[in-house]
Parts: C-alpha cells; structure tokens; sequence
C-alpha cells in the first residue's frame, strides 16, 4: 500500500521530521486508520526518493512515541493506544469525523533535540531492481574491479601483517601509500607535492568532511558550481557554510560571476563539471586562481573522474597550474576501481595539513590499514595504471556506442559532457517533453536514464537546468544494453 507524504527538500526541517510529522499527523487526524499495516521502509523509501535510513529512522522514532508498533517478520501498525495525552473531539463541522487534537505540552515525552541536520545525497539508485539496463551515473563496470589481483594482494598483506593489524596507525594514512600516490599524480595530473600533503581518505565525502571541518563555521561564504553535486553542497550545508552558487554555463564555471567579497573556499569540478560534464578551458582556470589569489578563498578541486578523458590533450589539474597553494586537491578509487572500496586522498596546502590531519584523526582515527597497504601494492606494482588502459578503452567504446545510437534514434542530438568521465548530458529538444517526463516514460519501460535531482545533482531551486537535462552513466553498461536501451525509450516515447 502507499499513504501519501510530499517532501520538500528546501525546508528547514530535515526529511527525517518531515516523515514524522507527516505520519503522526495523519494518525492524529484519523486519516491512518488504528490497526492499519503501514508500508515497509523500503516500500516508502523508494515512493519518496529518500534514503532507507531516514525512513527507518522516522519509523523508529514514531513507534518509540507510541503511534505505531511493530510485530516481528509481519510489519508495523498504528498504535489503536495512541499516546494517552492525546485528545478525542468531535469536529464541530461533521459529526462523523473524528479529530484527534494532541497537547503538545503533555503528549511529547520531554527529550534533547536532535543538533544535526543534513540531507543525503542520492547516490544509491533505488530503482535498480526494476531496471533491464540502467544508465545509473558514476559506477564502473563491476566486471573490470581487478579481483584476482586484490585478492593476491589482500592474501599476502595479510600473511605479512605482523602487528599492522593491531596498531593505530598515522591518521592521514600510510606513507608508502601517500608515497605512490604522490609519484602517481605527478605525471598523471600535472601535480607536484610531496607525501606529507597527502591524507588517505574515506572517499571524496570524507575529504569534504575534513575540508568543512577545518574552513566552515556557521555562515562562512562558499562558492559553489550551479548545478553541483549534491554530495559538496549537502556536507557544506551541514556544516552551517553560506552557499553562493555560481552559475555554470557551456563551458563550465562562469568566472565572471565568483563573487568580490571574502569566500572561504570555492567548490569546482574543472575536468569533468558535475553534473553537465563542461571541461574548464585554460583561461578560466587561470581566472579562478587569480580570483582565488584575489579573496584568499580556497579552490577545493573535485577530480572524481578525470581518470578518463576521451579527446583532447590531457589537462593539467588546476592544482597543477597552482602555484601559491590555493588548492586542495581531491581524488577518488570510487570512479577507477570501485565506490565500495571507500578509498580516496586529498592533497592539502602546507598550512592545512596539521589542520586537516587532525580533524581526520578526530573523525575515526585514519582509514583500514589493510585496504591502504592493498592499494599500494596495486600502485606500485604498475597494476593500477594497466588496469585503467583497460577500462579506458571500454569505456570509450561505449561512450561511442552510445553517442552513435542516440543519434540514430533521435537525430541530430544535443550532447555535452563527451570529453570525458563517464556520463553524458542529453539537453532535451522541444519536442520532447521535460526530463522528469522521459525519465518516467523510461523507467516503464526498463530504462534508468536521470534527470538531475535523481542523479545527485544539486540545482539551487534554478530550475532551468533540471527540466530539460538528462544524464546518462555509460561505464556500467554493455554496447548490446546501450543499443537496447536506446531502442526502447525510443519506442516508449513514440
Ligand atoms: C562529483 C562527485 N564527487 C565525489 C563523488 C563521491 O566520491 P567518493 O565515492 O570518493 O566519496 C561523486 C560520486 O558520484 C561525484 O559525482
């Protein structure tokens, strides 16, 4: 069964409480019949689009007020003993209804407010079950994660580990690794700095959370693309920043438009813009360092997927063009091996490395000696830059395939986002109705393709973008299903 709760993701109370509140009322108002089985967490988080979590939390915190209850392997209820402190009325207008109107003062048991408050970015697909081919965004083909070799690796770290296992180690991880990838970034984005400005991270999330931690206090200025993604805005948000978007245009960021005044850091996708997919051209980039130079802000480059450039030369990272240490620097395993791996590192500015070290320490003590001491292996060992010749090539490919078919289908399309990563941007034509439209249309027929909220891309309210923009992840799929896919939404919206 489905009840009906509408969401808003620009209130100021979080989705958990609008979950709550919006059910408590609803069996306050008698509309929730006493007794009635209500859907499961994972039945209303995929109607709501939200995370399971915040509705196993919603649920937990209404059965533990006493409006609903929960009977082992059959499901939860409403409570027919609501709270006793609530009050039955007859409305005055039908004597058929039944209005329940609660006192506050009495009903809600006395309890320390929750401090957080945050969203959650929407990175797990909740559609993925019901889908023949899914264009999902951002996952790598679950083929090529390198199996054999990690597993070898894991083996022999292990058997070696002496009493690696049982110690603490540096919080900002382990100086071989930070060592490799050091030597790594050199050629590969242009980037000089040494081991000690590298922290070993749980993921570019992590790094955003050590970044916040040491430059955002309730209200500090912070720039952002305009769309983002949803995973930087969310975390800074957290953590009280101000956010100024900037508008993103063909290109990427527009220069123009970075605000005069002081700005703690500004949060930029230059290789591959999230989630519109522009390059940032030179000349930008060297505006965004003189802005930066400018205000004092720091540049927080996001590089989750620069690993793949498909045409043009490869661009030196805006960390490389740097010369004053204005950048932090952000990389990810999640694009390249596997999201589920949790493994990424941040390269800091001296001044932010005692900082950034510290704040990692206090956030859980540095990442999984095990995991770290794998990943170097598979760096060192010249594993990793052949894996990637590998998946740079499939990807290509279907990159291709895909590009080809949605032309044959669709004619003369509009594309960004080709040079690199690992999605396109479709920018829908009049004739086709707006993306949340054709997102449905194919998801009826066994297609996931993404307009941007769905996507993790974080808009502002501007809504111009999301209407008419749909993403679609080429990585995780095959050519046979890229083909497919496109013939059936092509058939779905004839
Ligand atoms: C732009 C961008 N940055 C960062 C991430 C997350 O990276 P990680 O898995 O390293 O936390 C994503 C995930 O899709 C992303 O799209």
């Amino acid at each position: 069964m489905q009840i009906s709760i509408s969401l808003d993701s620009n209130s100021e109370h979080s989705l958990q409480n609008q979950v709550f509140e919006s059910i408590r009322e609803q069996i306050l108002s008698g509309h929730l019949k006493s007794g009635m089985l209500m859907p499961s967490t994972r039945i209303l988080n995929e109607q709501l689009s939200v995370s399971r979590n915040t509705i196993i939390l919603a649920y937990d915190r209404l059965i533990a007020e006493g409006y609903l209850f929960s009977k082992k392997t059959v499901g939860t209820f409403v409570n027919p003993n609501l709270p006793e402190d609530s009050l039955m009325l007859m409305d005055e207008n039908s004597k058929n209804t039944i209005k329940r109107v609660q006192d506050k003062e009495k009903s809600t048991p006395k309890r320390h407010p929750v401090a957080f408050q945050g969203r959650v970015q929407a990175l797990f697909n909740p559609y993925r079950e019901k889908l023949d081919v899914d264009f999902w965004v951002g996952r790598p083909d679950p083929q090529s994660f390198p199996i054999n070799i990690w597993r070898q690796l894991t083996l022999k770290n292990l058997s070696h580990s002496g009493s690696s296992m049982t110690e603490y180690h540096d919080p900002a991880g382990i100086y071989d690794l930070r060592k490799a990838i050091a030597d790594h970034l050199r050629p590969a984005r242009g980037i000089e700095c040494s081991p000690e400005q590298i922290i070993i991270v749980n993921g570019i999330q992590e790094a955003l959370n050590v970044v916040s931690r040491v430059l955002i206090k309730q209200d500090t200025p912070a720039v952002m693309e305009c769309p983002c993604y949803q995973g930087a805005a969310y975390v800074l948000e957290s953590y009280g920043a101000k956010l100024h978007p900037v508008p993103v245009d063909s290109e990427g960021l527009d220069v123009n438009l970075l605000p005069d005044k002081e700005t703690a850091l500004a949060y930029v996708t230059p290789s591959h813009q999230y989630p519109l997919g522009a390059t940032l051209p030179l000349e930008r980039r060297v505006r965004l360092l003189d802005w930066a130079r400018d205000t004092g802000a720091y540049i927080v480059e996001d590089d989750y997927d620069s690993d793949f450039r498909h045409q043009g030369s490869p661009l030196t990272a805006v960390a490389g063009q740097d010369r004053y240490g204005y950048v932090i620097y952000m990389g990810t395993f999640s694009k390249s091996i596997g999201a589920a791996l949790r493994l990424g590192y941040m390269v800091m500015p001296e001044e932010l490395v005692e900082p950034a070290r510290t704040a990692k320490a206090l956030m859980d003590n540095g990442h999984a000696w095990l995991d770290q001491a794998v990943m170097m292996e598979f760096i060192t060992s010249g594993a990793y830059l052949k894996h990637l010749r590998c998946i740079r090539r499939t990807y290509l490919s279907r990159r291709d395939t895909l590009i080809q078919e949605l032309q044959n289908n669709f004619g003369d399309v509009q594309l960004s986002g080709l040079e690199g990563g690992m999605h396109l941007v479709w920018h829908l034509p009049e004739s086709l109705p707006e993306a949340k439209e054709v997102q449905q249309v194919a998801q009826d027929a066994g297609v996931g393709i993404y307009s941007l909220p769905a996507a993790a891309a974080h808009d502002f309210g501007k809504k111009g973008y999301r209407e008419r923009a749909l993403l679609f992840g080429y990585s995780s799929t095959t050519e046979d299903q890229i083909r497919d896919g496109i013939a059936r939404i092509s058939n779905a919206l004839k």
